[in-house]
């Protein structure tokens, strides 16, 4: 037992399924076939790779070995560091917090299209039935129109999950529902894409998402794309990661569990990239028209396109819709733990509280929340949130994360924490990429996605809506952020004492 007393996981394995099970999410499944296919097919991996080697795994290993080093979330692992910095790490628990109120809201459309799956209830204008009948969307976010109860019911049965599971705790509960989930998304994902890529037309879905454009290689757009999926899909700069390696033991091999948490996610991508593309070459080849008229990321994709392609199959359709769905459903629910967890630990750390007291409160709040994602007007509030916080909060909160531990912190620190613990070491490479190209890709990513919010309204919605659901929310979290900082810490012992570098004899 530690002596900060703080939980651990219960075997690497267990840390490692949990850390992928945050990484494998929708990203995974809607956002990088896409993705891909949009940024130049098989010449995306290119800067994919590039971006991973680059920004992904250097982060990834940073804060595995902040939280590690330090035994706190996020706030308390920047106060650790540098007590001014404490309000970064809540501004990454406040981002985290919007996030995990508005990704229920998705986790409960998928649960809900599982059952649909059954009699392929969305009938053949898949498009009307998700926005009409199922989401009932109204005509703007300020027309709320009241709860959807087809999207109230699954939003609670996945708080109940999510409530479970980090109610029970880091080993019994956390770890516990990822090492079902993840061998179970595993072997669907496999099975979809052996259905996918056996189905008449897929070759042709494959041929899109592999055969290389290398024209696209000199667009700049592809490399922010890169990079942004890479940031993303890690769950790196959000708080997670930080929070998860807290409980990891005294002695980690920390650049293994990077380098193996972030090609793990990445296989997922691959996997998840061959079930989408070959199921959208076989709808296109059924349809008659070419794959770019039927491919689609995002809720487009999940909701609108693949019902259809669902509907269209030959054998089995319920089952296959299940599936896929029940995929979605798994994936979304690990990642869901895990930014619940990074919010819920930020507020145990600060006030010393217990789990079973902390869960209970914020599980409340958070439930309550979400209920707005699942009004008449959730999609669209929900549509500019996640724009908002994505583009320009994560982004903003990573680069100054990335620029005040490089730079004002002493990575050599760091470096002499990780090192004697793990097989493989960081050196020149690590600090290079985290002191320059980093915060140079993060900086160019910021400063012009800041701009291109400034000079046109995403989604051509209203200004009045950009205003309320995107800038003042992203303001919100960094006002929250700073105020947080002036409440004092319930016990400020915890701030002083480096427990594991004493109790491991290294480093201090
Ligand atoms: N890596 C996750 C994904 O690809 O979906 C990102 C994420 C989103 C993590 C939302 C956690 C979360 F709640």
């Amino acid at each position: 037992m530690e002596a900060s007393g703080r939980e651990q996981w219960g075997s690497r394995v267990g840390f490692i399924l949990a850390a992928v099970g945050s990484a494998v999410g929708l990203g995974n499944i809607w956002g990088f076939p896409y993705r891909a296919f949009s940024n130049g097919g098989g010449a995306f991996y290119i800067p994919y790779l590039f971006a991973l080697f680059t920004a992904g795994i250097p982060i990834m290993i940073l804060e595995l070995a902040m939280g590690q080093k330090n035994r706190g979330a996020a706030p308390l692992t920047f106060a650790k560091l540098n007590r001014k910095w404490e309000w970064l790490g809540w501004m990454q628990t406040f981002i985290s917090f919007v996030i995990a109120t508005y990704y229920v809201a998705i986790i409960g459309w998928a649960i809900a299209y599982t059952y649909f799956s059954f009699g392929q209830i969305w009938g053949t204008d898949t498009k009307a039935f998700l926005f009409g009948d199922y989401l009932g969307v109204t005509s703007s976010q300020f027309e709320l129109g009241g709860l959807q109860w087809g999207v109230v019911i699954p939003v609670v049965i996945a708080w109940i999950v999510i409530y479970a599971a980090i109610r029970g705790g880091v080993k019994k509960g956390i770890e516990t529902a990822n090492k079902v989930f993840m061998p179970l998304l595993a072997l669907f994902l496999i099975i979809i894409a052996i259905r996918g890529v056996t189905l008449p037309g897929a070759v042709k879905g494959l041929e899109f998402l592999f055969k290389p454009d290398f024209s696209r290689i000199f667009d700049f757009n592809v490399w922010t794309a890169a990079y942004g999926q890479i940031f993303f899909s890690l769950s790196i700069c959000f708080a997670i990661m930080i929070t998860y390696s807290s409980y990891l033991p005294k002695k980690t091999d920390i650049v293994n569990n990077g380098f193996m948490v972030s090609l793990l996610n990445c296989s997922f991508s691959l996997l998840a990239g061959f079930a989408v593309f070959g199921v959208l070459g076989f709808m296109a080849h059924a349809q008659g028209v070419g794959v770019q008229d039927v491919a689609a990321g995002g809720v487009g994709l999940a909701f609108v396109v693949f019902p259809k392609a669902i509907s269209l199959m030959p054998f089995a359709p319920g089952l296959f819709g299940a599936l896929f769905f029940i995929s979605l459903v798994f994936a979304g629910l690990s990642s869901a733990i895990s930014i619940n967890e990074a919010v819920l630990a930020s507020f145990m750390d600060k006030f010393s509280v217990s789990r079973q007291k902390a869960v209970n409160v914020y599980c409340a709040i958070a439930f309550l929340v979400s209920l707005l994602f699942a009004t008449g007007a959730g999609l669209l509030i929900l549509d500019v949130v996640d724009h908002f916080i994505m583009q320009i909060a994560i982004t903003f909160a990573g680069l100054i994360e990335v620029m005040l531990v490089a730079w004002f912190f002493n990575l050599d620190s760091f470096k002499e924490h990780i090192n004697p613990m793990s097989d493989f070491r960081v050196g020149a490479w690590w600090t290079f990429m985290l002191k320059v190209v980093t915060p140079l890709v993060l900086g160019y990513m910021a400063i012009s996605q800041l701009w291109g919010d400034l000079t046109s309204n995403y989604g051509d919605y209203t200004d009045a809506a950009i205003l309320v659901f995107g800038w003042l929310v992203v303001l919100a979290t960094l006002v929250f952020g700073i105020a947080m900082q002036f409440v004092s810490w319930k016990d400020e012992e915890l701030l002083t004492g480096d427990v594991l570098d004493k109790q491991a004899g290294i480093g201090g």
